[in-house]
């Protein structure tokens, strides 16, 4: 094998690997969809957080409120009488717990007779 066929393979290696690098974003964004966020609360809190039994309704409650009952439930400390969100909001960001106190703060806490 020649020395230059070693070397033009060499440097291809390094223009590959530093394409590759360079194609990558500088900084990771994660992205996510709330509604399908907010759709996994619906088993429990009802559709559009609407909720039907004892679970506490979340639709159309303050933005503020729910933000906060949220950063309560993932703090070291949450409230005392906390069964499941506790450990719901643990996976989630802040960022996403913004956006879903934003979502469920803009939902209609009763429906108009005739709207699905
Ligand atoms: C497994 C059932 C379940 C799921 C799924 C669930 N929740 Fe809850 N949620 C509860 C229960 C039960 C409470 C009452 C507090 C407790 O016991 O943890 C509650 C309380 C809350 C509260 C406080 C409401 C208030 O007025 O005090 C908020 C806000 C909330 N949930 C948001 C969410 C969001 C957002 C999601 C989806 C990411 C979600 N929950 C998913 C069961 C659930």
């Amino acid at each position: 094998m020649s020395t230059l066929a070693s070397y033009s393979r060499w440097a291809l290696g390094v223009v590959v690997l530093g394409v590759s690098v360079l194609a990558q974003p500088a900084v990771a964004q994660k992205t996510f969809d709330v509604s399908v966020l907010a759709g996994s609360c619906a088993n429990c809190h009802g559709t559009d957080g609407r909720s039907q039994t004892v679970i506490p309704n979340l639709a159309g409650q303050p933005e503020d409120q729910l933000r906060q009952k949220l950063y309560d439930f993932k703090s070291d400390t949450p409230p005392a009488n906390t069964t499941v969100m506790n450990r719901l909001v643990k996976a989630l960001s802040d960022e996403q717990l913004d956006a879903l106190a934003n979502y469920f703060a803009q939902q209609p806490a009763t429906l108009t007779q005739g709207a699905k």
